[in-house]
């Protein structure tokens, strides 16, 4: 039968720590589609790997249901040990063993177990995980005669070698300097996409999600708290927190006016729809990029506040430019051609498309 490759329902996991219980996972729920990447998204300690090694079988949660491709591997009174679920991994240490050569590694996974493969498949399959991965020709080299990100691809063999249904990687990246761990974003990435193989992957690194991802899960504390596409999670965040932790973000509290206006200290600001029920209490967000910056006061340009610049930031391709606005410091990101120094009056436009208000 051919389903989900992995539907997650009603998760929950806790673990006893000096008298008291960490919920780890607090009722996480989610559907992965064939052939995405799926990601968790959260700082450290907010239950990416637990939920990752729910899935893996290698945590028996205290309630909730797991289904890979149709079959429930975790349920009430139903527990499907890890060698017997249909998936790869890929830890942040690699686990790669380093007396054996590329092709044992890459074998390994084939020889324990229970369904012995029989020794010319086994030639097989591992050569084509290993073309798959772009390691053709280094079978007899050792391990640790690899670079970090051939070492990287080579666990990523090893996960695959079993042509698993599902791929589950644990911030595979995050053991590369900065360099590599943003080439690899895009090769992985593109590995993933040539292979079809649906992965659930975990990290705490914001822009690695953002350019990886088909969906993201952004996680707190054990739960859920937003799910959607990167630009979904970047553009509409559903909560101060999650705007705060993708990406950096100018808030702004406010009282909803009627018709689409919003009430600050600093001024009153036209949104997008319907911005809200009159008189709620909300913050609005703004990206530092979606600040436009004006030297001269614009003439009958709306959601315009006047700011003094403290401080322009040259990094290269842009110039990030700090402005006091009220008793704020706003965070705006600008072209390296702005004419603005420290202590210019500066005119901030907030385009009302721009401003994601949350409740
Ligand atoms: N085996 C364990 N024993 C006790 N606490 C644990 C264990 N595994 C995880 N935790 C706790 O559960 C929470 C979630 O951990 P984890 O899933 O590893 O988070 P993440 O991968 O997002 O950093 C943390 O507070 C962590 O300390
Ligand atoms: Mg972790």
């Amino acid at each position: 039968m051919t389903g989900t490759p992995l539907a997650v329902h009603g998760l929950r996991k806790g673990f006893a720590d000096r008298g008291t219980t960490v919920q780890a996972i607090d009722d996480v729920g989610f559907d992965v589609r064939e052939g995405e990447i799926y990601t968790l998204l959260g700082p450290s300690g907010c239950g990416k790997t637990s939920t990752l090694r729910a899935v893996a079988g290698l945590e028996r949660p205290d309630e909730g249901r797991i289904v890979i491709d149709g079959t429930v591997v975790t349920e009430t009174g139903c527990f499907v040990p890890p060698e017997r679920r249909d998936i790869g991994m890929v830890f942040q240490s690699y686990g790669i063993w380093p007396h054996m050569n590329v092709f044992e590694n890459a074998a390994f996974p084939l020889k324990v177990g229970r369904a012995k493969v029989p020794k010319k498949e086994v030639r097989q399959r591992v050569e084509s995980a290993l073309a798959a991965v772009h390691l053709a020709g280094y079978e007899g080299r050792m391990a640790t005669q690899l670079s970090g990100g051939q070492q990287q691809r080579l666990a990523l063999a090893r996960a695959l070698v079993r042509r698993p249904k599902l791929l589950l990687l644990d911030e595979p990246l995050s053991n590369l300097d900065a360099k590599l761990r943003q080439a690899m974003r895009a090769e992985l990435a593109t590995l993933q996409q040539e292979l079809g193989v649906t992965t659930l992957f975990v990290t705490h690194d914001q822009d690695e999600a953002l350019s990886m991802s088909s969906r993201i899960a952004v996680m707190q504390a054990g739960r859920i708290v937003q799910e959607g596409t990167p630009r979904d999670v970047y553009q509409r965040p559903a909560t101060r927190f999650v705007a705060d932790f993708v990406g950096t973000t100018n808030f702004l509290d406010g009282t909803c006016a009627a018709g689409g206006r919003v009430e600050t200290t600093v001024g009153a600001f036209d949104v997008a729809g319907d911005g809200g029920r009159a008189g709620a209490d909300v913050v609005l967000a703004v990206r530092p990029e979606s600040v436009r910056l004006h030297t001269d006061e614009p003439v009958g340009t709306p959601n315009v506040v006047k700011g003094e610049v403290e401080r322009v930031m040259f990094v290269g391709e842009c110039v990030d430019c700090h402005v006091r606005v009220g008793d704020a410091v706003w965070v705006t990101r600008q072209d390296p051609g702005l004419a603005a120094r420290s202590g210019d009056g500066v005119w901030l436009e907030l385009p009302a498309d721009r401003i994601s208000v949350i409740a």
